[in-house]
């Protein structure tokens, strides 16, 4: 498929015309062409305004504006304006509204306000889009399409019965009969066995102090990943009977606090690959985070370019305290995005609202005008965009360090009597992250059902507490440990199978007894705010466990807490798979990756607190420290 979006980079933001009258509009695509803005969002939260009531459509303001825009230059990303029903669907169809854990229908009044599993919203949705599609798709400004918008950001889970008996259909498939289910699930427990598919309800919230069968769950996160990801099927095959070649895509939330969708399966349905990104303002060191999702989106992409299609101008609206960013950390923001793979970078939102609960978030184009730093920064960073002319094409560089990123495994470590309420699978994986990203080693992300020949490519693999291991995931890296390359794994990797149950005969699986060489009998979490000392110097938080080496060298022990004298860091007899059974602190855990990159003598470039990243032939070199760095080629 030809794409504009490969041709140039675009840059520009969610354009709310509807917020705005004609005057503005007229004002607007003036300031757009000042700053180089060549892509805007039209219309995603706009079905009330074009939808006005149940098949009646006012299309006049979008053909205005559509028009406007062309004559302007400035492309479309026509959003199909579902991602929240107008007040007229849920009043006619209050069962949209989606129903939590606890049984209480949400209200009309925010947004994605529907269920994920109801025929109504689907079918209505999938309507919006085709008639958008018929109208739109041969206007010359079109240049994608965006379904929805950041799909399971409020409605991940719906608790209702038109969900229930989604839930029971999607099982049926999934498990061919109940005997298979009853085994899947462990219902052998707490009387939970199933003797009828009608018997099985959704896992909402159970008596105090006692959770759903985590199986269940598990698979429920699955079953609700797959119904939103059929409500944009719906949407793309409605667009695609009136336009066969306009690229359709949808924002990825790729953020660190943001797990609902599992997006190396999104990554084949859209054209190409989209995200958002907002930092946490308060870590003082949230580029290095704006990195890790950035490689890890790029991950989706195949390597490929992507699209960075949300991210502020300076404050956010909706964190505790809402920090401005800081002169130049916006365009240092973008050329992170940009040289890690997006094709461009867009905003939330074009123009600052004045009335809605966004009315304080940041915009191109300020409350205060041009008179701001923020319209300065705009414009000087439209043209530096502008003069990165032909960056579009090309491809980040390929690292030689993989991690593995599951979202199945984070699903089943976000529930309930794990042995210890401190472990977090994101937390950890950005550990490791930020410990290579200081030391100037790049990293590229790999799904967890990845073939040997895609690992082969790259020199190290790591596996932070991919705790749900199948056989066939277990078989690859062991694969890729025999082939010579290396792997370092945690602590809660390779615990359970693909249902969530236990692998017996010493934690971790194969991979730990048979690759690695490690037997670890028993879990010794550690207390809160307990630090576990190491035989080595380091320090730990979180974790230790009664553990012994039985191949493998051990590198470091634990020298306190319970599990004192069992072995902490080890290192397979073959000397290529590492083993941290510990959550290191952030001087401990540097050390020891800089220790392993120096030994297999991996390339580094950058580091303290300076960004290297090569992109085709243009090397990116962006300063996050207060100071001005010289640099030595
Ligand atoms: C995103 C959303 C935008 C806007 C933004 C504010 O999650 O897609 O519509 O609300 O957050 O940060």
């Amino acid at each position: 498929m030809s794409s504009p979006f490969l041709d140039q980079l675009s840059y520009g933001g969610d354009y709310n015309p509807e917020q705005w009258s004609r005057e503005v509009w007229l004002e607007d695509v003036k300031l757009m062409k000042e700053a180089n803005v060549n892509l805007v969002t039209l219309g995603v939260f706009a079905w009330a305004n074009i939808e006005v009531a149940d098949g009646k459509y006012e299309f006049g303001w979008l053909d205005e504006i559509f028009d406007l825009l062309h004559e302007n230059g400035i492309g479309v990303d026509l959003a199909t304006a579902t991602a929240s029903p107008p007040a007229w669907l849920t009043r006619k169809w209050p069962e949209v509204l989606p129903v939590t854990n606890q049984g209480v229908r949400h209200s009309h009044g925010g947004r994605q306000a529907y269920c994920v599993s109801s025929p109504i919203y689907k079918q209505k949705a999938a309507d919006l889009a085709g008639r958008l599609a018929e109208r739109y798709s041969k206007h010359p400004a079109l240049k994608m399409w965006h379904v929805n918008n950041e799909y399971g950001c409020h409605n991940p889970l719906c608790f209702c019965d038109q969900s229930e008996i989604a839930w029971r259909s999607w099982l049926k498939l999934r498990y061919s009969n109940l005997d298979e289910l009853n085994r899947a699930w462990g219902t052998n427990f707490w009387s939970q066995k199933y003797h009828d598919w009608e018997e099985i309800n959704v896992p909402a919230e159970t008596p105090a102090g006692t959770y759903p069968n985590p199986s269940m769950f598990l698979d429920f996160r699955r079953f609700s990943h797959y119904q939103i990801l059929d409500l944009y099927r719906a949407e793309k095959d409605q667009i695609r009977k009136f336009d066969s070649s306009t690229p359709i895509t949808t924002n990825f939330m790729s953020m660190k606090h943001s797990g609902n969708l599992n997006y190396w399966d999104w990554a084949n349905e859209v054209d190409f690959v989209a995200t958002d990104h907002y930092l946490n303002a308060e870590d003082p060191k949230n580029y290095i985070d704006l990195a890790f999702q950035a490689d890890l989106t790029r991950g989706f992409a195949q390597g490929k370019p992507w699209l960075l299609m949300e991210h502020s101008t300076s404050a956010v609206n909706w964190q505790q305290r809402n920090i401005a960013k800081s002169h130049g950390e916006m365009i240092a923001n973008s050329m992170s995005h940009i040289a890690r793979g997006s094709n461009g970078a867009m905003f939330f939102q074009w123009r600052q609202s004045i009335s809605g609960s966004e009315k304080f978030h940041s915009a191109m184009f300020p409350h205060a005008g041009r008179k701001s730093r923020i319209w300065r920064s705009v414009v000087e960073l439209g043209k530096q965009i502008h003069d990165l002319g032909n960056l579009s094409k090309t491809q980040t560089q390929r690292a030689q360090v993989a991690m593995i990123f599951d979202y199945e495994s984070w699903w089943a470590l976000s529930q309930m009597n794990l042995p210890s309420t401190s472990i977090s699978y994101p937390e950890l994986a950005h550990d490791w992250y930020r410990a290579l990203w200081e030391l100037g080693v790049r990293v590229d992300f790999v799904s967890p059902n990845s073939l040997l020949e895609d690992l082969n490519a790259y020199e190290l693999v790591l596996a932070p507490m991919q705790y749900l291991m199948s056989d066939s995931q277990e078989q690859v890296l062991s694969n890729y440990v025999a082939n010579g390359k290396n792997l370092i794994s945690s602590y809660f990797t390779g615990i359970s199978n693909e249902d969530d149950s236990i692998k017996t005969g010493g934690y971790g699986g194969k991979l730990a007894t048979d690759v690695i060489g490690i037997h670890v009998e028993e879990f010794a979490p550690a207390r809160s705010n307990e630090f576990v000392e190491l035989s080595n110097g380091y320090k730990a938080t979180e974790w230790s466990q009664f553990a012994e080496a039985t191949t493998a060298n051990v590198l470091a022990k634990f020298s306190s807490g319970e599990a004192s004298g069992s072995a902490a860091i080890v290192r397979s007899r073959s000397a290529n798979a590492w083993y941290i059974g510990t959550r290191l602190d952030d001087a401990s855990c540097r050390q020891f990756f800089d220790s392993v990159i120096g030994e297999l003598r991996l390339a580094r470039e950058g580091g303290d607190g300076v960004e290297v990243v090569r992109r085709g032939r243009t090397k990116f070199l962006i300063n996050h420290n207060t100071n001005q760095v010289s640099w030595e080629e």
